[in-house]
C-alpha cells in the first residue's frame, strides 16, 4: 500500500475536520458552519462513508482528507501529506527529488559498505574470529552468502578509508550512519571488530546494518542509527527473502533475533522475519499484513506475562486487526478470511535459534501449537492467580476486561465473555454490561489512528481508469482537456490530472509529480487495459467522464435530501426562522443554489453525453 493510501486509512476524515471546526452529527453525515467562508447556517458537511467534504455555500468545493487540509492550511498536496502521514505515523519517502536520489546514494553506499564486509568475512586473516564464531554456531555457508553476513576489523577507519576511495565522501558516510564524529575531532568506522548483518528491506536493498560483538565488549549488537532511509521500526529482518514463503504459505512467523531469523531459513522454514529486538511495532504489522494473513509471534518465555509484553500484544492486536478488517471489507464484508494473530512461547531460556539447532521438529511443534492470541491473554493473566481466592478472581476480571471490551468482533467478545463469566464465577450479563461501558466511544475509536473507511470507497477506480487512458494514450489529450480537477474526488487523482494537464509529455510529467505520487503514477501507467482500437478508447475515455459526473450528481442528491427532510424535522421554529433569515440575508438559499449547481452539473453531462454521441456515430 502507498503511503497515500496508508495516510488515508489510518485518518477518519471526521477526526481531522474536528481539528478545525465543530462538527454536529446530522444522520449519518456531519455539518458545521464552512470553515472557508463565512455563514450563519451550516453548509459544510462530512461524509464518513465516503471519506469526503464538501460546502454547499458559497465555496461550493470538496475533496478528501487532503483537499481539505490543502484548502484549510493553504499548502501544497505535498506538505498535505507531509502533515497527516505524521499525524497518521506513517513514514514518508525523503523529501523531494534530491532526497529520493540521497536515498539511491545511501542504498549504493550500503550495498558498498555490505560488499565490504562480506568479502573480508570471507577472505581477511583478521576475520577469523567471526568465521569460528559463525563455524561453531553451525551457520553454513551457503547463509553466510545468502544473508550476505561480514565482518567489520578491529580498526578504526577501515570502512571509512575504503569507501573514501571509493568516491564517497566522509559527509554522506555520516549521513549513512557508517562512520561517526570523534570526540577529539576527525571520523572513526561505527562497527569494529564485529560480525555484520546487513538489513535489507522488503525490495531487498541494504538499509542498514546490526554488528554483533566477538569479544567481551559490553554492547552486545550495535545498529545502524536512524538514517534518511533505515527506521528499525519499520524494516523486518529477512523480509526480502521470506516475503514470498510468506505469500505462499498465508503465514508470517516473527522471531526477535538475526541469528534466528539465519538458522530458521537454513532449516527450511523461510517465512521467518525479525523484528530486531523490539517488540513488534504497527509498521511491522502492516508489511506483513498485505502479504499474509495469519501471523504467529515467539515469544521469549522469560519476558512472556510482564506487563511491557503485554502491552506490546494489545498493540500488535490492534494493528493486526484493523488491517483485518479492512480487508474483509475489500473481499466484500461476508469474507471468513478472518486470519489470526498467535503466539507461541519458546522454552524458557532458549530462543528459536537454539531451538531450531536442537530440534527442527521442535520448532515445528510450537509454531504449530500457538495459541490465539486471546487465549494466550487468559492464559498469561490466570496463571499468576489463584482463582480460588476471590480478590484473584476480581483481578483477572479487571485485567480480561478491557481487553475484551475492545475486541472488534461481537462474536468473539460474547464467546470470551462466557470464559470469562465462567472462570470468575460472576453472571455474564454483569461481566456484559460493565464491558460495554468499558467499550470506547464512538469518539474515542475515532480519535484513534485506524482504518475506518473500507478499501473500496478509498479507491476511485472510474477515476484511475480515467488517467490510465490519459496517461498511456496521449492521443487522448483533447478529450481529457475536457475534464476539470472537480471531476476527481482523490486528491492523488487530482493532482495529477493537473500536472499531466500542464505537461506537454510524459518526461515533463515526471519531473514536475510530487515525489509522493510516483509510485501512484507508475501504476497507473502499467496498469493493464484491454486493447483497443482509436475509437473505443475515445468512447470509453467519454464514457467514463460521464460517469464520474453522474457520480458527483449522485452525492449532491444524496445530500439534498438530508438537507430538506432536516429542514422539515427541524422542530425549533426559532432555528428554522433563522435559517430562512440568514439565508435571505445572504442571497443564497440553499436548495436554490444546489439546484443551480445541478443545472450546471446536467449541462456537463449532457454535454459530454452529446461527445459521447458525436464519437460514437
Ligand atoms: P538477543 O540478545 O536475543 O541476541 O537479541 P541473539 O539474536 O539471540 O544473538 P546471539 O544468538 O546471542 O548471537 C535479539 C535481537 O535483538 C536485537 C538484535 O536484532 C538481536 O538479534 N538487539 C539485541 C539489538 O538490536 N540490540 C541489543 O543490544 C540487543
Ligand atoms: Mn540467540
Amino acid at each position: 500500500m502507498g503511503v497515500i493510501d496508508e495516510v488515508k486509512q489510518r485518518l477518519d476524515i471526521v477526526d481531522v475536520v474536528s481539528d478545525y471546526v465543530t462538527l454536529h452529527k446530522s444522520g449519518r453525515n456531519f455539518k458545521a458552519l464552512c470553515p472557508f467562508h463565512t455563514e450563519k447556517t451550516p453548509s459544510f458537511f462530512v461524509f464518513p462513508e465516503r471519506q469526503s467534504w464538501r460546502c454547499f455555500g458559497s465555496c461550493a468545493s470538496g475533496g478528501d482528507i487532503f483537499a481539505f487540509v490543502m484548502k484549510k492550511e493553504g499548502i501544497d498536496f505535498g506538505e498535505a501529506l507531509r502533515l497527516l502521514a505524521q499525524r497518521a505515523g506513517v513514514t514518508l519517502a525523503p523529501k523531494g527529488k534530491e532526497r529520493a536520489e540521497e536515498g539511491e546514494r545511501f542504498y549504493h553506499i550500503n550495498e558498498a559498505a555490505a560488499l565490504y564486509y562480506h568479502n573480508l568475512l570471507l577472505k581477511a586473516k583478521g576475520a577469523e574470529i567471526a568465521r569460528s564464531h559463525l563455524e561453531r554456531r553451525g551457520v553454513s555457508a551457503e547463509m553466510v552468502q545468502v544473508f550476505q553476513l561480514g565482518f567489520s576489523p578491529d580498526s578504526w577507519d577501515a570502512l571509512l578509508k575504503h569507501l573514501v576511495n571509493g568516491g564517497y565522501g566522509e559527509d554522506e558516510l555520516l549521513a549513512a550512519g557508517l562512520v561517526m564524529e570523534r570526540e577529539g575531532g576527525g571520523r572513526r568506522d561505527l562497527f569494529r571488530n564485529r560480525l555484520i548483518f546487513p538489513i535489507r528491506n522488503e525490495q531487498g536493498r541494504v538499509v542498514g546494518f546490526g554488528g554483533r560483538a566477538l569479544d567481551e565488549t559490553l554492547l552486545k549488537y550495535l545498529n545502524s542509527p536512524q538514517t534518511a532511509v533505515f527506521d528499525k521500526s519499520g524494516v523486518l529482518y529477512g523480509l526480502d527473502r521470506a516475503k514470498g514463503a510468506i505469500r505462499g504459505q498465508g503465514l508470517a512467523i516473527i522471531v526477535e533475533g538475526y541469528m534466528d531469523v539465519i538458522a530458521a531459513h537454513q532449516f527450511g522454514m523461510t517465512n521467518v522475519v525479525a523484528s530486531m529486538g523490539t517488540s513488534v511495532t504497527p509498521r511491522q504489522i502492516d508489511l506483513i499484513r498485505r502479504l499474509a494473513a495469519n501471523l504467529t509471534l515467539a515469544l521469549d518465555a522469560d519476558a512472556a506475562g510482564d506487563g511491557a509484553t503485554l502491552r506490546g500484544l494489545e498493540i500488535a492486536r490492534k494493528a493486526f486487526s484493523q488491517r483485518l478488517t479492512s480487508m474483509s471489507d475489500w473481499l466484500g464484508g461476508t469474507s471468513k478470511l478472518r486470519g489470526g494473530l498467535k503466539i507461541t512461547l519458546l522454552p524458557r531460556g532458549k530462543d528459536p535459534d537454539e531451538v531450531l539447532r536442537e530440534s527442527p521438529e521442535e520448532w515445528q511443534r510450537l509454531v504449530e501449537e500457538a495459541l490465539p492470541l486471546a487465549d494466550y491473554f487468559f492464559e498469561a493473566v490466570t496463571s499468576r492467580l489463584d482463582l480460588t481466592r476471590e480478590e484473584d478472581r476480581a483481578l483477572a476480571a479487571e485485567r480480561l476486561l478491557p481487553f475484551i471490551s475492545e475486541m472488534e468482533d461481537g462474536v468473539e467478545r460474547e464467546l470470551y465473555l462466557k470464559r470469562l463469566a465462567g472462570l470468575v464465577g460472576v453472571d455474564e450479563k454483569t461481566l456484559q454490561t460493565r464491558a460495554a461501558e468499558l467499550r470506547p466511544t464512538k469518539g474515542e475509536r475515532a480519535k484513534r489512528v485506524v482504518s475506518l473507511p473500507p478499501s473500496q470507497l478509498l479507491r476511485h477506480p472510474v477515476e484511475e481508469y480515467c488517467l490510465s487512458l490519459l496517461l498511456q494514450h496521449p492521443q487522448l489529450r483533447a478529450i481529457g482537456e475536457q475534464f476539470s480537477a472537480e471531476d476527481f474526488e482523490g486528491t492523488e487523482n487530482r493532482e495529477l490530472f493537473l500536472a499531466w494537464r500542464d505537461s506537454p509529455d510524459e518526461e515533463t510529467l515526471r519531473q514536475i509529480l510530487d515525489v509522493n505520487l510516483r509510485e501512484h503514477f507508475e501504476s497507473l501507467m502499467n496498469r493493464e487495459l484491454p486493447p483497443a482500437s482509436e475509437r473505443e478508447l475515445e468512447t470509453a475515455l467519454v464514457d467514463h467522464l460521464r460517469r464520474l459526473r453522474e457520480e458527483r450528481l449522485r452525492r449532491l442528491k444524496v445530500v439534498e435530501g438530508v438537507l430538506i427532510s432536516e429542514a422539515e424535522s427541524e422542530g425549533d421554529k426559532n432555528v428554522i426562522k433563522e435559517q430562512v433569515e440568514t439565508l435571505l440575508q445572504s442571497g443564497l438559499e440553499v436548495t436554490a443554489q444546489l439546484k443551480r449547481l445541478f443545472e450546471k452539473e446536467k449541462s456537463e453531462v449532457e454535454w459530454s453525453d452529446e461527445l459521447g454521441k458525436e464519437r460514437r456515430s
